[in-house]
């Protein structure tokens, strides 16, 4: 994912720009660029392809000093990785950088190039330089200037902008791609993600949706969508997201389960339209390739694989293709039938796994259209080697049980469901609900949190236990088989998941007194037969721990936790945070060692 960050101070800036960009490199890019100006100099700008540490030494070679400047890290969607698609953008005296994706950028060149300007590169952002500067050739300001071609972009943006004519200010906006201002101490700062500025700053405002802003050393002017002056309070911060440090956690597992609402938005973040997604960020063909796509194979590991599961029951129900799910170590070893037409798609938390990575490299020679990584590392080799990526945005998972990593994998398969559908049929309701309900996320994670209190209570239940069986239906079936993982990995509790049909085929056998049954029972069209499976279990004594929506609580009775009333398509990412605390809390009572386990790894890179 690309990365920005901008300054504007009395003092060289240059170190700022570079740092900040390191600090994102984690992110994955594949070129970095910066432009800087100094009252009397026109801009300076040097790109380079590979690591910020090439565009150390390009700057080296051409230093670029000056108290103005923007700096940037790009992810190739729009023109191959080269230097000449790399931003900063340039057009009449100007320089932008530019997050996200603009969707009209091809009738926007087309005008463009009609209108005398001569494009550079293949990418949607540099449109963005020179419709700035056409619009400011038509206006006396900048700021008027920038806002004109802003009411012109359709899709997702963060921008910064700099212009020879006012070298002491930087302009910005956000729309869709995240943004913040730092506040120093006579000197202002912008980017992408407050952890690029953590070296300068501890202070920032977070830009709305919809926000511009204009920074000069002492001052900060943000407007609204309208136009409006508009306060955005300076907080200070605290949290250690993204960080390496547990902070007040005091484990890493429990400080991932509570970063699972940013890791959500970060995921999210530049992928949404109003009420479609941006299917762009795939690359500029992937409009037309995924209308190709007749059947999907999805492959993957352990907690990776359970989010698969779940996929398939979106993707057959809401797409209609027929989707298989299989884990790795398996699917490498055997001859699969590959239809016509068919994505392979692989999942990874690490993108190194050794199965996962053995069979994205069988697929090659199966016959599929193109092979899909959905990895939450931008440089692994799977992401390197398959044809496309979408990347979770996670940040580094310690903890060796996966959490944040599968609710953003699960986030990342149910955009990709929807982005099969809107190719399919542009006006399918489904469409907009589905980008409703996933920008919905974040907030009602927040909710379930909150019930930790009345989770970790339940946990002392399994004190002396020994087994527990996991029961769910449709797509919280797999959600059951992630929690029963959980539940093994961490608490070494024998765990079994089952979907709630087959009780009767035999576990019910061993269902008594000492044998908890957890159950993931949401208010959906296979409750009702949930409930008599339910009815099953508690006829042989057995306890029951019930995850159930709150409209059908009074009927669960004592071990009931209640979770709110969802739409139905996200219920599965929402079901799985209480199962995640719920093992989390058996552990602590367990007094295992949870962020490592024993006898398992976080990265499996051997067969
Ligand atoms: C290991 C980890 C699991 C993970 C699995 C697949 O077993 O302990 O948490 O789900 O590998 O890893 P991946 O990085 O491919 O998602």
């Amino acid at each position: 994912m690309c990365g920005i960050v901008g300054a504007v101070a009395q003092r060289n800036i240059t170190p700022i720009l570079l740092e900040g960009l390191r600090r994102l490199e984690y992110r994955g890019y594949d070129s970095a660029g910066v432009a800087v100006l100094a009252a009397g100099t026109g801009i300076q700008r040097v790109r380079a392809t590979g690591k910020v540490a090439e565009l150390e030494k390009a700057l080296a070679a051409s230093p670029a000093d000056g108290y103005l400047g923007i700096a940037h890290t790009r992810w190739a969607t729009h023109g191959k990785p080269a230097e000449h698609n790399a931003h900063p953008h340039v057009s009449k005296g100007l320089a932008i950088v530019h997050n996200g994706i603009i969707e009209n950028h091809a009738p926007l060149r087309r005008k463009l190039t009609d209108l005398g300007y001569v494009f550079t590169s293949e990418t949607d952002t540099e449109v963005v330089a020179h419709l700035i500067a056409w619009h400011y050739s038509q206006t006396p300001d900048l700021l008027s200037a920038f806002r004109a071609a802003l009411g012109e972009l359709h899709g997702a943006y963060a921008l910064a902008l700099v212009h020879e004519d006012e070298p002491h200010n930087l302009y910005c906006a956000r729309m869709g791609s995240p943004l913040v201002v730092g506040e120093g101490s006579g000197e202002h700062y912008l980017a992408s993600d407050p952890l690029a500025l953590l070296q300068v700053t501890d202070r920032f405002r977070y830009l709305d949706e919809g926000d511009h802003a204009r920074l000069s050393h002492d001052q900060c002017d943000i407007w609204d969508r309208e136009y409006q002056q508009a306060e955005r309070p300076v907080k200070r911060y605290e949290h250690a997201a993204h960080s390496l440090e547990k902070g007040e956690y005091r484990h890493y597992m429990l400080k991932e389960i509570f970063e699972q609402p940013e890791a959500i938005s970060d995921t999210l973040s530049g992928t949404l339209g109003d009420d479609h997604v941006l299917t762009a960020i795939l690359g500029p063909e992937a409009e037309t390739r995924l209308a190709d796509i007749q059947n999907i194979h999805i492959v993957a590991c352990g907690t990776s694989y359970h989010a698969g599961l779940v996929a398939r029951y979106w993707i057959e129900s809401l797409v209609g293709l027929p989707c298989q799910v299989e884990v790795a170590s398996e699917y490498r070893y055997r001859t699969v039938v590959v239809p016509a037409n068919t994505l392979l798609i692989t999942i990874s938390q690490s993108g190194e796994t050794a199965d996962t990575l053995a069979a994205l490299r069988f697929a090659r020679n199966q016959g599929y259209l193109a092979t899909l990584a959905i990895c939450n590392v931008a440089g692994s080799s799977l992401v390197r080697e398959a044809d496309w990526r979408l990347l979770t945005h996670a940040g580094p998972e310690i903890g060796v049980a996966s959490t944040k990593a599968f609710t953003t994998q699960l986030v990342a398969l149910l955009w990709f469901t929807t982005a099969l559908l809107q190719v399919r049929d542009r006006s399918a309701p489904q469409v907009a609900d589905n980008v409703a309900a996933l920008r919905k996320l974040p907030a009602l994670i927040t909710q379930v949190l909150a019930l930790e209190p009345a989770i970790t209570a339940l946990a002392q239940r399994f004190a002396n236990k020994h087994h527990a069986l996991f029961l769910g239906r449709g797509p919280h079936y797999p959600i059951a088989m992630e929690g029963a993982l959980k539940l093994k990995e961490i608490s070494y509790i024998h765990a079994e998941a089952y979907a709630a049909g087959e009780l009767k085929h035999g576990p019910l056998a061993l269902v008594d007194e000492d044998m908890p049954v957890v159950s993931v029972a949401p208010s959906d069209s296979l409750l009702e037969k949930l409930k008599s499976n339910l009815e099953e279990v508690r006829a042989r004594g057995g306890e029951l721990i019930t995850f159930a929506c709150e409209s059908i609580d009074q009927e669960q009775g004592e071990g009931t936790i209640s979770l709110p009333q969802v739409d139905d398509i996200i219920s599965p990412i929402l079901y799985t945070i209480p199962l995640q605390l719920l093992s989390y809390h058996v552990a602590l009572v367990k007094g295992t060692d949870v962020d490592k386990p024993r006898n398992l790894a976080k990265s499996v890179t051997v067969e």
